[in-house]
């Protein structure tokens, strides 16, 4: 497989870019780091194509989750280039905005009002500070992964590694002022009595408590109603992070059902299907209480991403978009599971269905991860831990995304036998979290 074109780029773009990527996600060193292609030329449906040509079969990040349909989705890229003919921004605002605020109030009923951002990090630090600015406090317990903002790598100040166990390892709170220690503090999702310690040891302090409303776990012992009446109980808001499960489960926030009622909902990625959008949504008294706060940007009201968020959202409703999500999600946690027993690995397999992970159980975990992905690389297939499910994934995708996978979980149990897994690693093993690249 020729490779050079896109080798060559990304030893530039490590030279000219720190951290190669603007995103973690999308660095080679998470997969293999000498292997993984790095660009993509085209990428349409389920499918992608690397700047030397080389095709694949994409069953792995799928944008991170941003690409909920597929590939550039012919329905909201017509949406989009008709948006664009018509003018993308201009000195007046996009009529889109409202019928955006409109419809994602009518898919939550609890909402009323919507304010848009871009990215899914900002909207959240938007979100927090609407907390803040309503109830005119300045702490946080949170719980998961919420971004790169300082309201939240503010954690790891006073702990260097709180935010080890939400998703991310390492992340480096260099930048970050210290005087913003002990503003955020983390609990773990099913553990109610270490939430109610945070409200309690910092009473009359807290804006707010963030979360999303399910990823890895599924919630347990009543949790979700236990935050929201602890939520009301010490008077501060609570803020679901739906940038990765909304849009999933089915259409809206998987807060809706899982029962829970916040105060303020945050959607991004799955959204605009790729394109940049993100939403906060929220209660009357609360999002009202934006006002009272500076909260204002020149691309926060260019019109591509509300545009290409009701196309994404009439699409994915009428297309019951989420169930299909769920199946694909399934079947692929099921094929895990029995090549791993097949081939006598052992593996733990997570996450809701649209979003599952496995991994290897063992100390050389990221090592088997590392040759996993070469060896589905070789059979043109984009694959890691994680698997997202788009609506473009078909059934003959998951049929070919299994047999590699079979080829592959057969050859890292033979290696494991004859003691030479060494011998399959190509290059460096893939990086676990935040590291710096070079
Ligand atoms: C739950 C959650 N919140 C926030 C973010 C940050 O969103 P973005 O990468 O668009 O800034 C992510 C991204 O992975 C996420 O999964």
């Amino acid at each position: 497989m020729n490779t050079q074109k896109g080798k060559a780029l990304k030893n530039k773009a490590k030279d000219i870019i720190p951290g190669l990527s603007q995103l973690l996600s999308k660095r080679p060193d998470m997969f293999s780091p000498d292997n993984w292609p790095t660009y993509y030329k085209k990428a349409k449906g389920a499918e992608v194509w690397d700047l030397d040509n080389n095709h694949y079969l994409d069953m792995s990040i799928s944008g991170i989750g941003a690409n909920v349909l597929g590939y550039a989705d012919d329905d909201v890229d017509e949406a989009v280039i008709n948006c664009i003919r018509n003018g993308s921004s201009s000195s007046l605002n996009a009529p889109e905005d409202v019928e955006l605020a409109t419809l994602l109030c009518d898919l939550h009923p609890w909402a009323d009002m919507a304010k848009f951002t871009r990215t899914g990090g900002e909207a959240m630090a938007v979100a927090v500070r609407i907390a803040r600015s309503y109830t005119q406090k300045s702490k946080i317990a949170f719980c998961g992964y919420h971004g790169w903002h300082d309201w939240y790598l503010a954690a790891n100040l006073s702990e260097p590694d709180a935010l080890g166990q939400h998703l991310i390892p390492n992340l480096s709170p260099r930048g970050v002022p210290k005087e913003l220690a002990q503003t955020a503090f983390p609990f773990h999702y099913n553990k109610l009595d270490e939430l109610e310690s945070i409200l309690i040891n910092n009473k009359g302090e807290m804006a707010a408590i963030v979360m999303e409303p399910i990823r890895n776990l599924k919630p347990q012992n009543n949790f979700l109603r236990g935050v929201r009446e602890l939520a009301n109980k010490h008077g501060v808001a609570l803020i679901v992070d739906e940038i990765s499960a909304g849009f999933r489960l089915h259409t809206g926030g998987a807060h809706l059902k899982l029962g829970l009622e916040p105060d303020i909902a945050v959607f991004s990625k799955a959204l605009g299907n790729g394109y940049p959008i993100a939403a906060i949504i929220g209660k009357r008294d609360i999002m009202d209480s934006a006002q009272e706060s500076f909260i204002s940007s020149t691309m926060w009201t260019e019109r591509v991403g509300p545009v290409a968020a009701l196309a994404t959202i009439k699409k994915h409703q009428e297309l019951n978009v989420a169930e299909h999500l769920i199946r694909v999600g399934q079947q692929v946690q099921q094929g895990w599971k029995e090549l791993a027993s097949k081939h006598g690995l052992k593996v733990d397999v997570g996450g809701i269905e649209p979003l599952s992970h496995f991994s290897f159980l063992g100390d050389d975990s990221q090592m088997l991860k590392t040759v996993f992905t070469q060896n589905m690389l070789s059979q043109g297939v984009l694959a890691s831990t994680l698997f997202y499910s788009m609506y473009a994934h078909t059934q003959d995708h998951i049929s070919t995304y299994l047999k590699a996978a079979n080829t592959a979980f057969e050859s890292i149990a033979n290696a494991k036998i004859s003691n030479n897994l060494n011998s399959l690693l190509e290059g460096p093993i893939a990086s676990t979290g935040f590291t710096r690249l070079n």
